[in-house]
């Protein structure tokens, strides 16, 4: 597993506040096989095209859960964080479909041009699902989300928040189903 050695970025209230969802769902994930559920929850709940934001400091469990989400939805293989490629992509199944879902580490991104030349905001194109870590680091480029993810450390566990900014991150949250655990 990686180390978490480099430094939080410092939290950006206004990007995280520019837009009302239209739903949330929140919960306490007391360990990680709470994650790895609400990782499977979710890829149950995918919808192509969707766009998801992972919001959260390092080590928060960004990429526990979209690991979580990718091997519930198929991918047998390990998934890593593509911290130094910036992306990767997988192919899975969505509801009978093969879908691809690129992940999305951009901590390391150094400029906006660096996105856009890697060709990356034409991968957002309404039928990948594209899963960002870092995305306060894709601003102003980035395409915007659907479902934005919100995690933080508490206690030994975390907290998530998942919020749907659009039509599709409500169908997203609509057909969520995750219990947690008690
Ligand atoms: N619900 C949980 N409770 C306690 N620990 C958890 C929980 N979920 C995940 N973890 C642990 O927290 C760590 C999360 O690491 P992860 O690499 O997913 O963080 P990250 O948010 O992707 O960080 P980075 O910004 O560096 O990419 C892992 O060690 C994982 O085992
Ligand atoms: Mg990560």
């Amino acid at each position: 597993m990686r180390k978490h050695t480099r430094r939080a970025a410092p939290p950006n209230t206004t990007f995280y506040s520019m837009q009302q969802p239209k739903a949330h769902f929140a919960a306490h994930l007391p360990d990680e096989s709470a994650t790895a559920a609400l990782g499977a929850a979710l890829a149950r709940a995918l919808v192509p095209g969707l766009v998801i934001y992972l919001h959260g400091d390092l080590g928060a469990g960004k990429t526990a859960l979209t690991r979580a989400l990718l091997h519930a939805a198929g991918h047998a293989g390990t998934v890593k964080s593509p911290t130094y490629t910036l992306s990767e992509p997988y192919r899975v199944n969505i509801g009978g479909q093969s879908v691809n879902v690129i992940h999305y580490d951009l901590y390391r991104m150094s400029s906006p041009e660096e996105f856009l030349d890697a060709g990356f905001r034409e991968d957002f194109d309404g039928s990948n699902v594209c899963i960002v870590e870092w995305p306060e680091k894709g601003e102003p480029v980035l395409p915007p989300p659907d479902v934005r993810v919100l995690l933080s450390v508490s206690g030994l566990g975390r907290d998530v928040e998942l919020q749907a900014l659009s039509e599709l991150g409500l169908l997203c949250l609509e057909r969520l189903s995750y219990v947690q655990p008690s």
